[in-house]
């Protein structure tokens, strides 16, 4: 966390991708049981945080894409967290520049932050484990945003347990397309999943990243082409132009292609057309 004054922070909030989604059928609660391998990327939304009077709480998002204010999950962490005892106020200003609906899991990192930045502003101090529980009560998403780089998430996403994965880089391509969660985990419901596969993360941790692109799995794959055939496209454009393996992260619509290296990803960036090119960035993991 940044000083930018001296009642004002900057905070960055990165963007996940699953590297690995496996999904089970439907709970009684309305959840799905997942093994997922979730790492943080060099791709960051950027939340300016400053003081307020107690009680005053406001998020500003310039970018219509966020959605309104009043429903943003960062407002409502700082809610949360007020009501779990903070002392304060705050004013937030967030600048997107992760996709929205698009399986990046933008909107949970900002609130993750935000709790970690007002628990720390306010002087509140709850342990990680209180913060987890808040974060879990928000999304199923937002507890991995206050672990490590890297995790397995289990159980609806608040089961965590930190790896230790070694450096990547990969092409990340976020289409102009919305991805809905919900509409593709009933597409996920319709294909009447069986058990939950497990993940050994080994499969990843103990290989090269050269040899993960026959190792990567998306469970929701399949269903989100279905419940948003726009991503389906993007997914056939990059390959057919790329000739390489095409991952998605969570429920879409975002996708992603290994990389050998740095110099890889300039060279198949240069390979795009416009369109494409204009919606692909070169990622690494997150080294927090
Ligand atoms: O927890 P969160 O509000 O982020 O979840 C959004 C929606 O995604 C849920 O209402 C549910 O439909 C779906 N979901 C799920 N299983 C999970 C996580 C999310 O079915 N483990």
């Amino acid at each position: 966390m940044e000083r930018a004054s001296a009642t004002a922070w900057r905070v960055r909030a990165p963007a996940k991708l699953n590297l690995t989604l496996r999904v089970g059928p439907l709970r009684a609660d309305g959840y799905h049981p997942l093994d997922s391998i979730v790492a943080k990327v060099t791709l960051y939304d950027e939340l300016l945080i400053e003081r307020a009077p107690d009680g005053v709480l406001e998020l500003v998002c310039p970018d219509p894409q966020a959605g309104p204010a009043e429903g943003n999950l960062a407002l409502r962490a700082a809610r949360a967290l007020r009501q779990r005892g903070g002392r304060g106020g705050a004013r937030i200003t967030l600048h997107k520049r992760i996709g929205v609906g698009a399986g990046l899991g933008g909107g949970s990192s900002d609130a993750a932050r935000t709790l970690w930045a007002l628990n720390q502003i306010w002087g509140l101090n709850l342990p990680p484990a209180e913060l987890a529980a808040l974060g879990a009560s928000l999304g199923s998403d937002v507890p991995l945003f206050l672990g490590p780089p890297a995790s397995r998430m289990r159980g609806r996403g608040e089961v965590l347990d930190p790896i230790d994965l070694p450096a990547f880089d990969a092409l990340l391509v976020t289409p102009p397309v919305h991805c809905a969660t919900g509409p593709v985990y009933l597409a996920f419901d319709a294909q009447n999943p069986g058990p939950l596969v497990a993940f050994d993360p080994a499969r990843l941790t103990g290989h090269p990243v050269s040899q993960w692109d026959d190792r990567l799995v998306n469970d929701l794959y399949a269903p989100a082409r279905q419940a948003c055939p726009a991503v389906g496209d993007w997914a056939d454009r990059l390959h057919e132009r790329l000739g390489r393996p095409v991952h998605m992260t969570g429920s879409g619509s975002a996708l992603f292609v290994l990389l050998a290296d740095r110099q890889d990803g300039l060279a198949l960036h240069a390979q795009l057309p416009p369109d494409l090119a204009r919606c692909a960035r070169l990622v690494g993991l997150n080294p927090w």
